[in-house]
């Protein structure tokens, strides 16, 4: 444990000695009141870098110089276009090459997995998920269960927390599980819950999903780029996960999957297709049955959507260059220096105020989260309001939650000690 210290110079010198300080310099940091914000909402829409324009700007280029024959002769062909972005992507997934693309958005793609990994039959239709789960996650498992003609009262198991808990505990999920064993056709959780920032143990849980008889499956939106991922490893059945937070390629950046090569190179697994996912030798022979490509570009739709990927492109470059594990380290870092200082706040509060102003609902334990504090917070909304005029950008999420995540790439230790000692001034 790092004997934090809650002062300025403790910050500064924590700044000093980051290997990764000088990365920040490759984001725009949005201003506010003409200085740069406190910037905490890298969990829901991560900064632009720098050099993304140039990227984009690259590919409108090719495209004014070659038209339609980009395709084949930019520097980078849009043909095979997502295919440069696969094995940095891998890397980040702890995936082997060919379980992972990038493609559509990302319920489209919660859609399309679910299409070959929810196929209910028998008694065994129903689907477990969180009971706090994004919305558009419950969204897109209410219209499954109802597409194959269950009700999603009836087919949907939901995880909750112990009364008087915020976080879900493994040994619950596990016997909820083992509990529904004949019943459950897949498991369905965001492996970082967006509200509490609780990273599951994906391991366990698809143990658990896989000793039932199911398959299991992640969104991965609140953990690419910020959680060491070993997808194949764990065995993980399917994934999908966006790019517009922590990969930092824009709003609506692409999504992309994960498909276990356990399935991804069983080309009879049914599926949604499209043409971009037909074999590339053959594609443009246009056969009239679907050839599937290898692994998990065989469940691709439409031809790439090159500027967005570009973008993508962009950030995953600066990834390569950070490395992930010095990325992790510091988050780790960054995240327990801001638990530290509210939880200061607290004890400082504690001598006057009745009872503490601030509750963390994050796990405590750095492993159970990636680099997100969630807390409910006494008059929450208003001092979130207090919070954002005075240049510090957070959410709130409805009923009663400020998030803050404290992103390593761009995020430095006087940002995190500058939004406490705010903090601390509000509550
Ligand atoms: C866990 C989770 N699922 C789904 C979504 C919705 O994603 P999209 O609008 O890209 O389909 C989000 C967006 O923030 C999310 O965090």
């Amino acid at each position: 444990m790092v004997p934090f210290e809650n002062s300025e110079q403790y910050a500064l010198s924590m700044d000093e000695q980051d290997s990764l300080k000088d990365f920040r310099n490759q984001f725009y940091i949005p201003v506010i009141h003409g200085r740069d914000a406190l910037y905490f909402t890298g969990n829901s829409l991560g900064l632009e870098p720098r050099s993304t324009q140039e990227y984009v700007l690259n590919e409108l280029e090719e495209w004014a110089s070659y038209g339609v024959e980009g395709h084949f002769h930019a520097a980078t062909p849009w043909y095979h276009y997502q295919d440069s972005l696969t094995l940095q992507l891998a890397e980040m997934m702890g995936a082997e090459k060919d379980e992972v693309v990038a493609m559509n958005t990302l319920t489209t793609n919660l859609h399309l997995l679910l299409v070959s990994f929810y196929r209910p039959q028998g008694k065994r239709y129903k689907i477990l998920c969180e009971y706090d789960a994004f919305p558009s996650d419950l969204y897109a498992l209410q219209s499954q269960v109802l597409f194959h003609g269950y009700s999603p009262e009836d087919a949907l198991i939901f995880l909750r927390p112990r009364p008087g808990e915020y976080i879900l505990r493994t040994e619950d999920i596990q016997k909820t599980i083992e509990k529904n064993r004949d019943t459950i056709a897949s498991v369905m959780l965001g492996a970082v819950n967006y509200y509490t920032g609780q990273f599951f143990e994906l391991d366990k849980i698809t143990k658990a999903a896989h000793d039932a008889g199911a398959t299991a499956g992640f969104n991965l939106a609140h953990a690419a780029g910020n959680v060491p991922l070993k997808l194949h490893e764990w065995d993980v059945d399917y994934a999908c996960f966006c790019s517009y937070k922590y990969l930092n390629a824009g709003p609506g950046g692409v999504s992309g999957i994960f498909i276990h090569n356990r399935h991804a190179t069983d080309s009879s697994l049914p599926r949604f297709a499209g043409w971009w996912g037909n074999d590339p030798e053959t594609r443009f022979s246009f056969p009239r049955t679907f050839i599937p490509a290898k692994g998990a570009r065989g469940w691709q739709l439409s031809n790439a959507p090159v500027l967005p990927m570009a973008a993508l492109k962009a950030s995953l470059d600066i990834f390569s260059v950070a490395g992930l594990e010095r990325l992790y380290a510091k988050s780790r870092l960054l995240t327990s220096y801001l638990e530290f200082l509210i939880d200061d706040i607290n004890t400082a509060k504690e001598k006057t105020d009745s009872g503490q102003p601030v509750t963390i609902i994050t796990p405590r334990d750095p492993e159970s989260r990636g680099c997100q504090i969630s807390m409910v917070v006494r008059n929450g909304r208003s001092v979130f309001e207090k919070l954002t005029d005075a240049g510090c950008i957070t959410d709130w999420r409805e009923p009663d939650v400020i998030r803050v995540a404290p992103v390593p790439l761009y995020n430095s230790f006087m940002d995190v000690y500058r939004f406490a000692a705010i903090l601390g001034t509000l509550v």
